[in-house]
């Protein structure tokens, strides 16, 4: 695979991250990955907006290197003969000068992918796990900074205990995404998913799912969701750009997972037609 190394293209086996660079020092860093179908990207357009918003939020110079991506994109996936991938895009601050604070270097950028890999089993099973427990960054707007440590730490905890994904809940009781993934339950036919101001990440399937449900006449609320009323649920499913939509289960539930198979036909349709948009 050739890899994108911020300005060059190099075999996967040799390229590196300079030392000196602010993300790997410092974690100082976006990504974002996207999903690419029969060779194009999927809702690129929102993995933009929400790196823009990433780069507002932390005050990362050089935004107009966004406006670069969509054709080194393209150049990626002719470059690798991809049909189907999940291409990741990281964004640095660039190479650490003076104090690290206050580097004004010009930001890099990388690209690289991984092939889709998803269970065919479902439901898979989740666990839920106390926020306070992992060194997480929730704020508001979120951001999808190289910061992965507390997730990636929730994960290997979960995976421990027999679970697919955790999802955690804060220190006020409330549900608020999983360590990869957005989470959604349905209960009464109305579809919830905690809302973004909990400092969830606007995940771009999160937004999909919410429009795929409006055209099925499904009622959709982002609102909260306290970790009490979980086992009142009708159906439980997570997202992400690698899963789509995952239905789950936790010791005690159970559901028929009516709208959630519905939802995930849907999304599983548009992923296929190559298109992005719901009509
Ligand atoms: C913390 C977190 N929440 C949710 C998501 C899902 O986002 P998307 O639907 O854009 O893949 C991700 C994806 O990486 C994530 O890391």
């Amino acid at each position: 695979m050739l890899i994108y190394s911020n300005g060059s293209w190099v075999e996967a086996h040799k390229a590196v991250v300079p030392f000196s660079d602010q993300g790997f020092l410092y974690g100082d860093s976006l990504f974002e990955t996207i999903r690419v179908n029969h060779g194009h990207a999927f809702r690129l357009e929102k993995h933009l907006e929400r790196m823009h918003s990433g780069m507002e939020t932390i005050h990362m110079a050089g935004i107009d290197l966004l406006a670069d991506i969509p054709e080194i994109l393209e150049t990626f996936i002719s470059n690798n003969d991809i049909d189907s991938a999940l291409t990741r895009i990281i964004i640095t601050r660039g190479m650490s000068q003076g104090k690290p604070w206050r580097s004004e270097s010009d930001p890099a950028l990388y690209m690289t992918s991984r092939p889709i890999s998803k269970p065919e089993q479902w439901p898979v099973k989740v666990v839920y796990l106390e926020e306070k427990n992992y060194p997480i960054l929730r704020f508001h707007p979120a951001i999808k900074s190289g910061n992965y440590l507390g997730n990636m730490l929730a994960k290997k905890d979960a995976e421990d205990v027999g679970a697919f994904e955790p999802i955690f809940v804060n220190r006020d009781g409330y549900v608020t995404e999983c360590a990869i993934r957005n989470i959604f339950f349905i209960r009464d036919d109305v579809l919830l998913t905690p809302s973004l101001e909990l400092g969830v990440l606007p995940g771009v399937i999160r937004d999909t799912i919410m429009e795929l449900a409006e055209k099925r006449q499904l009622k959709v609320q982002e609102t909260l969701i306290i970790k009490d009323d979980v086992q009142e649920m009708d159906e439980a499913f997570i997202s992400s750009t690698g899963v789509g939509v995952l239905p789950v289960t936790w010791d005690g539930f159970q559901s028929n997972y009516r709208h959630s198979q519905v939802l995930r036909e849907d999304l599983h349709k548009l992923f296929e037609a190559g298109e992005t948009d719901v009509t």
